[in-house]
């Protein structure tokens, strides 16, 4: 279905035919933003969805339409753990079965009443939500993101960005060494060392891992204040998800983990997250986010300047070299994936 096609689409039939990448976990609000008396509406893969906690604060989902008569539930309520529709009060319970119907009290609402739910769980600090229940394709595991268990490391969430291009062109940035001197220019890179090193593609259980990449950097984290040589390791961890490991030659320097978490809400927009996991106990958290935030926003209006804004997986149009060679991979496992949000 073209772009085009999609916005002419409803809602809910867009939902019946969900793509490969509806299969897959993705990040859509801070878990901190969805408290337990309101329902909240998210966007994800081009179609509204609800969130609402149960009574006992378990997250619903569903898509953010009554199935009455086509209300956005999210102008609702949440009443004793139930999603009430603002219109004729409708209430939906557990898994999105319909509880109450006040017109009709006596009436015992059947399942067709109900709303079709999504799987969903809090982790990393987001929400993350899986288009439908747990059926068959479904992806059992989150992006990993090892560093967060790792209880020497501080967690801190970056973000949400709204970005006017699609996830994978994101993704795609995330892996990409070479626009170190210039994007980031005394920061993450210097025009004395663009050369890109040799490095190497290998599998992981959910992707690939870029291994071998060194990177001279000025300024590599928020702490630092010479530069110095850092191995990169990056690890693409699902269509729209990668993590970067950062080591400093001397072992002495701080380490980062950095978690690139983007969640696809149309074609051409999308909402990236940034997890960190630094050995930095001591600079605050807005010192942590504004180091990141500097980063990103050098990055943003070059990803928002790319066009065409899907990245071109199945169509030509673009010319590589051998440092592109995380890209390439990561337009294969697209490929391979038949991955067709966000690519062309
Ligand atoms: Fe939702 Fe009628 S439209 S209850
Ligand atoms: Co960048």
């Amino acid at each position: 279905m073209s772009p085009a096609d999609a916005a002419r689409a409803p809602g809910p039939a867009a939902a019946a035919d969900p793509g490969p990448e509806a299969a897959h976990w993705h990040p859509v609000i801070a878990a901190d933003a969805v408290p337990p008396e309101r329902p909240v509406g998210v966007r994800l893969l081009g179609v509204d969805r609800v969130l609402w906690r149960a009574a006992d604060g378990r997250l619903q989902a569903a898509d953010d339409r009554c199935p009455h008569r086509g209300t956005r539930l999210s102008l609702g309520r949440v009443v004793d753990g139930a999603l009430e529709c603002p219109y004729h009060g409708w209430q939906f319970g557990d898994g999105g079965r319909c509880v109450r119907i006040p017109a009709a009290p006596g009436f015992e609402p059947p399942a067709g009443h109900g709303l079709g739910s999504h799987a969903v769980q809090e982790r990393h600090g987001l929400v993350w939500l899986r288009v439908g229940a747990a059926g068959e394709g479904a992806v059992a595991e989150l992006p990993s993101f090892e560093a967060e268990d790792d209880a020497r490391l501080r967690k801190l969430l970056c973000g949400p960005y709204r970005v006017a291009t699609s996830a994978p062109r994101i993704v795609e940035n995330f892996l990409d060494l070479a626009h170190f001197g210039f994007v980031h220019e005394g920061w993450l890179g210097d025009r004395a060392h663009t050369e890109v090193d040799d490095h190497g593609i290998e599998p992981t259980p959910q992707g690939f891992a870029v291994v071998g990449c060194r990177a001279w950097q000025p300024r590599s984290n928020q702490r630092s204040s010479t530069g110095r040589w850092i191995d990169y390791r990056y690890e693409v961890t699902g269509p729209y998800a990668a993590q970067l490991l950062k080591l400093p030659e001397d072992a002495d320097a701080e380490r980062d983990a950095i978690g690139l978490f983007v969640a696809p809400l149309d074609p051409e927009r999308s909402l990236v997250w940034f997890r960190l996991a630094v050995t930095d106990l001591a600079s605050s958290d807005e010192a942590l986010r504004a180091f990141q935030h500097a980063i990103f926003t050098q990055d943003q209006p070059i990803l928002e300047s790319q066009q065409p804004k899907a990245l071109p997986v199945y169509a030509g149009g673009e010319v590589h070299h051998a440092a592109d060679r995380a890209s390439a991979a990561y337009r294969r496992l697209l490929r391979e994936r038949g991955i067709t949000f966000g690519t062309v």
